[in-house]
């Protein structure tokens, strides 16, 4: 038997090119060595507040989405998270084994909410992070818990995702090993998987911030949908430094972003881009990356049209069928473990 991945995506917003190349791409190169079950996670979208009608939609597109950047539908298992009940009731479970602290220190719900506790002894008092903190829904709250029972449910081996996720898959094998001690060996202690380069592509506007469906501006990311014109000019106004040549550098955050954008969609090294460049400017280099990511985006666009909805529904029904039989399996292993009457 081949061990297993499981990954998502929110249906939350525009899929951009750093959730292919931090996740996806990943997922694509994987499914050939593992089983591969890839969620569209509405549960976690509905954690801020959705228009009905755009997020049934969102869902679809990204399935759509996933087979046309290379999720080959007879190899791997595309399904709607809530169409598997399982999800939501094992997620409960979990919550009766997390404390409180455990979630307040995750990084993302800080810097989606401004809540952070150690901070109130700074610049921020301790009455005005309660009010924040008190206004803060439950379930943008409690998000991490329902995404430890999404792994957990199907005795995944091994996550691919960006950085932005490892603190949430620490939480989810510190909420595993807390079942097993408790209830007996049930869970699998599952493993992250991020690339060393691509892990987290930063923002064209930004080099600090990484790119984000959510961000303000949309000279921010580069979307899967983005008019191929369009995305040209958000690579030509990219935000670089005052240097002359191509080099990669830490200490040239701008530059290295585009490059590592740019090696791993050609896949080669960001070093064999910088030979490529020697002794040419900015100029040369952006248009270059531009061809490139219009390249990318024109292969994908055109894939995509040609994808039909019939297709993507009889997909998502027959991934939804697997799941759920994995699903229910394994929660009657656990509801007989927390001593529920079946
Ligand atoms: P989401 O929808 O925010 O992002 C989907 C995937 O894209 C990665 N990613 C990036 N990678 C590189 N650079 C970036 N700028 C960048 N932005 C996003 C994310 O790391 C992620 O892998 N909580 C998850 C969804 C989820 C999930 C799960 C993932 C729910 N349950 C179970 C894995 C397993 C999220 O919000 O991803």
């Amino acid at each position: 038997m081949k061990p297993r991945i499981f990954s998502g995506v929110q249906p939350s917003g525009n899929l951009h090119i750093g959730n292919y190349l931090g996740a996806i791409q990943q997922w694509v190169q994987l499914q050939d060595e593992y089983e591969a079950l890839f969620c569209i996670v509405d549960l976690h979208a509905i954690t801020v507040a959705q228009n009905p009608e755009e997020l049934r939609r969102r869902t679809f597109e990204i399935a759509k989405t996933y087979i046309a950047l290379g999720i080959d539908p007879e190899k791997s298992h595309i399904f709607v998270q809530s169409y598997v009940k399982e999800h939501t009731e094992l997620a409960w479970i979990l919550n009766t084994l997390t404390k409180n602290g455990d979630l307040t220190k995750m990084t993302q719900f800080k810097s989606k909410t401004g809540v952070d506790f150690e901070e109130s002894e700074g610049s921020v008092s301790f009455q005005e992070m309660k009010e924040r903190f008190n206004s803060v829904g439950v379930g943008l709250f409690d998000y991490p818990v329902l995404m430890a029972s999404d792994i957990l449910l199907y005795d995944t081996n091994c996550v691919p995702v960006g950085d932005d996720q490892m603190q949430h898959l620490e939480l989810t094998r510190t909420l595993a090993r807390r079942f097993n001690k408790r209830f007996g060996e049930t869970f699998i202690i599952p493993e992250t998987r991020v690339l060393q380069d691509g892990s987290r592509i930063m923002g064209l506007d930004d080099a600090h911030k990484k790119m984000s469906k959510s961000a303000l501006s949309e000279y921010n990311y580069i979307a899967l949908h983005d008019e191929l014109e369009m995305a040209k000019k958000k690579i030509m106004k990219a935000k670089t430094d005052s240097g002359l040549d191509i080099t990669y550098s830490e200490d040239r955050p701008e530059l290295k972003n585009l490059l590592t954008i740019f090696a791993l969609l050609e896949k080669v090294s960001p070093e064999e881009i910088v030979l490529r460049y020697k002794g040419k400017g900015y100029a040369d280099f952006k248009k270059g990356l531009a061809l490139t990511v219009f390249s990318f985006l024109e292969a994908f666009q055109n894939k995509y049209a040609t994808i039909s909805d019939e297709e993507v529904r009889k997909v998502l029904y027959k991934g939804a069928e697997y799941a759920s039989r994995i699903a229910q399996e394994k929660m009657k292993n656990v509801r007989e473990k927390v001593g529920f009457w079946q």
